[in-house]
């Protein structure tokens, strides 16, 4: 084949590749098998490979690009990316409409209702129908550069239609199921999970290595442009209709009223509908569907009075508490937890609540066989909120917390000063799997692959005793492992001997003192240097280091005096693990925030802000002062000021003191 006729051949793959692209990835609807397709693939990769110089921007062989980005560039936003006004009921919703009728001086008007995304803003740019730049919203004005991640979205388009110059609209999401998957995987692999898929979908769009978002199955709708001056529609469903015509993906649920009694309705019946979507929305959005009546009522400085984004209220369901059952952790403590009947909760289905500790179980009241109500604390911990006392039978049975512990049949005692029951077995088989998850776990020595699952296999077939045996395992060992192949044990065995290299903050971590998270790891590994003078310091050595009380101190020396701690810390030293200190940072109990970075504003009413912190802390996460793309979430107070606009514009979750304390609540147990 010679170039003229080869590059013919590649025009027409490039169409007819992109055109099943839009049938499967835009319409839903492929109309070739998928071999068919990998083969039309085939043939324009090997055309291109073998006439470099055909290859076309728009080819669907360039949708991942080459190299990681080295940074984000910036990109200036010709039309701000405003946000939303809220309205939080029903009620709200009319007062929408009567200020926008007050406005426009008009009472006849069509509503548009669609389903409101949550995922990332972005805004995609083509210039003569090719796309050209993908940008994150930023603050509003200037947003970051994310092309490379968005080329990588099979349904956004590399070329349009129609060889038109314009801005696009829309939010970038991550369908549930796919989203569930990745964090079963990252559970499994032993990486922090996503808190919800819009973080999902924010995390993977800024990525500078476009290879991971090409990993996951992000999808996209397109719900607006930048700017229509120019194109003649009059109205906003003209103009998606438009955009679908180009080969944009719009949401199909994208629907036309002119009863407002019906635009209400719609916002009902879909708070209920949408846990059927594949993915989730967290309210629907209303505009005006009359683009000059847009323009009349304007913006504000953060929003159109055009639109509203009615939200949906969070879910509260009621189910049974089938049975009541205690799980040991890392520590000995007990936790009673309750067994629910399954119900599908704010789009997930819950089968269990923790009861945090036996106060609490009693405070709730709670007996086997309650009709309760549960919710999800922030959207995303499921929690007993109350029993239904007055559905009660007569055939409710009375829980007990057990006075020996359920993994290994010890006596179980309360340590004083303690709400927790705690099994004191320190060879205690749950004890002991828990521990290596822990030590396996990011904050500690960060083994990649070493999730509880294999965690589990390798104490249950007692490769692993203790953490240090991790270092002496055999290749033919794990390959002996159920679901473990040739190349999951080579890296596994690379990620364990790799973290031979961790500093000693980390190990001290990962071993896992009472008391002791990684913040005051920190600070004892920088303070004694090596894990031999940790080892030979006494309490009053200990409590003379700046932060650490008492408590913390007491339990270091503790744990370094009991023989069976110290063989595992010959075993280490054996193998070759480092235990001098070189480098980083959290604190005790459940380490449930871990990874998380919050930033604190305005006048908390049930907290000093030291408070909030040290709680945020003391379950793992971290707390910053200024909001930033790596913050996860933003607690707002009385009066909070800027940084509440800033988590708005980067689009990090705010979340109320009710929200906040509700979290904490729930994973802490704590009730003030
Ligand atoms: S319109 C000027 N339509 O919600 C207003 N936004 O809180 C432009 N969102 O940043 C937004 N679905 O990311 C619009 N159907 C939809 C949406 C939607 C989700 C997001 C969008 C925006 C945020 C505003």
């Amino acid at each position: 084949m010679n170039l003229d006729e080869a590059r013919e051949r590649a025009v027409r793959l490039v169409e007819e590749i992109n055109a099943h692209d839009y049938n499967y990835y835009v319409l839903d609807s492929p109309v070739i098998s998928d071999r068919e397709y990998d083969l039309l693939k085939r043939e324009l990769e090997k055309l291109e490979k073998k006439f470099p110089q055909l290859v076309t921007p728009d080819s669907p062989t360039q949708r991942v690009g080459g190299k990681p980005l080295e940074t984000f560039k910036s990109v200036s936003h010709t039309a701000p990316m405003l946000s939303l006004d809220n309205a939080f009921s029903i009620n709200e919703l009319w007062d929408f409409v009567r200020r926008i009728k007050n406005y426009s001086g008009i009472k006849e008007l069509e509503y548009v209702v669609e389903p409101k995304m949550d995922g990332l803003a972005v805004s995609l740019l083509y210039k003569s129908g090719v796309l050209v730049r993908g940008a994150t919203r930023g603050d509003g004005y200037v947003g970051e550069d994310i092309t490379h991640n968005i080329r990588t979205i099979k349904s956004v388009p590399l070329k349009l239609r129609e060889r038109v110059d314009l801005e696009v609209r829309g939010e970038v999401y991550f369908p549930s199921k796919a989203f569930q998957e990745l964090n079963d995987r990252r559970a499994e692999e032993g990486y922090p999970l996503f808190a919800n898929p819009r973080n999902a979908a924010a995390g993977s769009m800024r990525q500078l290595d476009p290879v991971i978002a090409a990993s996951r199955p992000l999808n996209i709708f397109i719900y607006g442009m930048g700017s229509y001056e120019g194109f003649p529609f009059r109205t906003h469903m003209e103009m998606l209709k438009y955009l679908k015509e180009l080969g944009l993906r719009v949401n199909p649920y994208t629907a036309l009223y002119t009863d407002f009694d019906l635009v209400v309705e719609t916002c009902q019946s879909w708070a209920v509908k949408r846990y059927e979507l594949p993915y989730e929305i967290d309210g629907m959005v209303i505009k005006i569907n009359d683009l000059e009546i847009q323009s009349l009522a304007g913006y504000t400085a953060r929003s159109p009075r055009w639109a509203v984004a009615y939200k949906f209220p969070a879910e509260q369901v009621e189910t049974t508490v089938e049975d009541i059952q205690v799980s040991v952790g890392r520590t000995g403590a007990l936790t009673p937890i309750a067994l629910l009947a399954p119900v599908k909760v704010s789009g997930s289905v819950v089968k269990r609540a923790s009861l945090h500790n036996e106060d609490i179980l009693r405070e709730k009241g709670v007996k086997i066989g309650d009709r309760v109500i549960i919710h999800k604390a922030g959207e995303v911990i499921p929690e007993l909120v109350k029993v239904l006392v007055e559905k009660r039978t007569g055939n409710e049975k009375e829980f007990v917390m057990p006075q020996s512990c359920p993994a290994c049949g010890q006596q179980v005692a309360h340590i004083p000063g303690e709400v927790a029951l705690r099994c004191m077995n320190s060879t205690c088989p749950v004890q002991m799997y828990e521990r290596i998850v822990h030590f396996a776990s990011r904050g500690a020595m960060d083994i990649e692959g070493l999730g509880p699952a294999v965690a589990k296999m390798l104490w249950e077939k007692r490769l692993v005793e203790d953490v240090a045996d991790l270092y002496y395992l055999k290749k033919e060992e794990l390959v002996a492992l159920e679901r473990m192949g040739e190349k999951s044990a080579d890296n596994l065995l690379e990620a364990i001997q790799d973290s031979k290299k961790n500093p000693l903050n980390k190990l001290l971590y990962g071993l896992g003192p009472r008391f002791l998270g990684d913040k005051g790891s920190k600070v004892i590994a920088e303070h004694f240097g090596s894990l031999e003078h940790i080892i030979s310091a006494s309490t009053e050595e200990m409590i003379a280091v700046p932060e650490i009380g008492p408590k913390i101190a007491a339990s270091i020396v503790e744990f370094f005096q009991n023989p069976s701690n110290l063989q595992v810390v010959e075993k280490l030293h054996t193998a070759g693990v480092n235990l001098q200190q070189s480098q980083k940072q959290g604190e005790e109990g459940q380490q449930i925030l871990e990874g998380q970075t919050f930033v604190l504003t305005g006048k908390l009413e049930s907290f000093s802000r030291s408070e909030a912190q040290s709680r945020i802390e003391s379950l793992g996460g971290r707390v910053t002062s200024s909001v930033s793309r790596n913050t996860d979430y933003v607690v707002a107070g009385e009066n909070p000021g800027s940084k509440m606009e800033q988590a708005r514009s980067l689009e990090v979750r705010v979340l109320t003191e009710k929200q906040f304390q509700e979290i904490l609540t729930a994973k802490t147990g704590i009730v003030d």
